[in-house]
């Protein structure tokens, strides 16, 4: 019996890695483990064998049994993969074009933004990025706004619990609160924590704000930050570069004009609205579009530069308003839709 046991073995070794399909798995399983299988013959013939030696054999039987599972298992999980490619067909090259979609377009915002970016490269500005998740000291402490003021009230922002860890999001202060940024102004605090003056920078992003959403308002939208640093620079260098920025995307006809007004991290600051009634659907003759100011010294006191030598300007617009302006869109809401033949319209 032992012989056979061993045989048996060595014959399913040799055929089971052979065959490969289901038919001839299930015929060969059928044919050593099945009612009238080759194995389960043997273990019926235990009943003949003397009774000293059953212990011994039924170990054996069963080494055999287990072998032989690890056989069938094995080439079952072979046959089954060799199916599943079968089934799947050649390998596919994710990187290549797809047949199926037409090239997309760029997003109307898209648009404004880099046309944005592209005119103040011209002047001399570099493109950086911060995160849509801030905490507290990037987005109002650094910015002269201290935990008092209006601006950071939590009914006008998105907080995230206290517990919440943004482990790509460094704090300045153990315990502090991460919140989604309602304004690009807190890039110019990590920038200037990252490079010494002079500097021109600008950022484009994504904000947030708790709002009741309507044709010209929505929770979340776009701004575009600049902020310049250098020695000697006064509001006059401001208005030119708002004059310039905003006359070579509207159009030369387009008027501007500072309002006073209160930023915490500007002084002087000023509200800037602009007039361009050549454009479609722009009725009223002075639309808000801008803050704006002369950095603060408190803000370069808390990022370590020096207030006595550095000056500087920083703005922030909406993006959603100059596109709407550009394009004669009438519901901000439109932007956020993915209506195709909305989006279309700017292929
Ligand atoms: N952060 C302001 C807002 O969201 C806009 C702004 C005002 C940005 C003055 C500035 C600035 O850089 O200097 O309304």
């Amino acid at each position: 019996m032992q012989e056979q046991l061993s045989q048996l073995l060595d014959r399913a070794r040799a055929e089971l890695p052979a065959i490969a399909s289901r038919p001839d798995y299930e015929a060969i399983k059928a044919r050593y483990v099945g009612p009238k299988g080759e194995l389960t013959t043997l273990m019926k013939a235990m009943g003949g064998v003397p009774k000293e030696e059953r212990p011994a054999m039924g170990k054996l039987i069963n080494q055999t049994k287990s072998d032989l599972q690890a056989l069938l298992d094995s080439a079952l999980s072979r046959i089954e993969a060799s199916e599943l490619a079968a089934r799947l067909g050649p390998p596919v090259d994710a990187s290549l074009p797809s047949p199926d979609l037409q090239p997309g377009s760029r997003h109307p915002l898209t648009l404004v933004r880099e046309e944005l970016c592209s005119i103040l490269r011209k002047a001399g500005f570099t493109v950086v990025e911060g995160p849509e998740v801030e905490t507290e000291y990037y987005c109002f402490d650094a910015l002269n706004t201290p935990a008092d003021h209006p601006a950071r009230d939590a009914q006008d922002t998105f907080y995230f619990p206290t517990d919440t860890r943004f482990s790509n999001v460094a704090r300045k202060n153990p315990g502090e609160r991460y919140l989604l940024r309602t304004h690009t102004s807190s890039v110019q605090i990590r920038t200037m924590l990252q490079q010494p003056p002079p500097l021109r920078v600008v950022s484009p992003g994504r904000c947030y704000r708790r709002d009741t959403v309507d044709a010209t308002h929505s929770a979340n939208f776009h701004q575009i930050e600049g902020l310049y640093v250098d020695r000697n620079v006064t509001v006059r260098d401001l208005k030119a570069l708002l004059d310039y920025i905003l006359k070579s995307l509207l159009g030369a006809d387009t008027k501007v004009r500072f309002r006073p007004h209160y930023f915490g991290y500007t002084e002087p600051s000023f509200e800037v609205d602009l007039s361009a009634k050549h454009l479609p659907k722009v009725n009223k003759e002075w639309v808000e579009i801008c803050g704006c100011g002369m950095v603060d010294p408190a803000v370069f006191d808390e990022v370590g530069y020096d207030s006595l030598q550095w000056s500087g300007y920083a703005f922030g617009m909406g993006l959603e308003r100059l596109a709407m302006m550009i394009y004669g869109i009438d519901d901000i809401r439109y932007f956020y839709q993915n209506d195709l033949r909305f989006l279309r319209q700017f292929a």
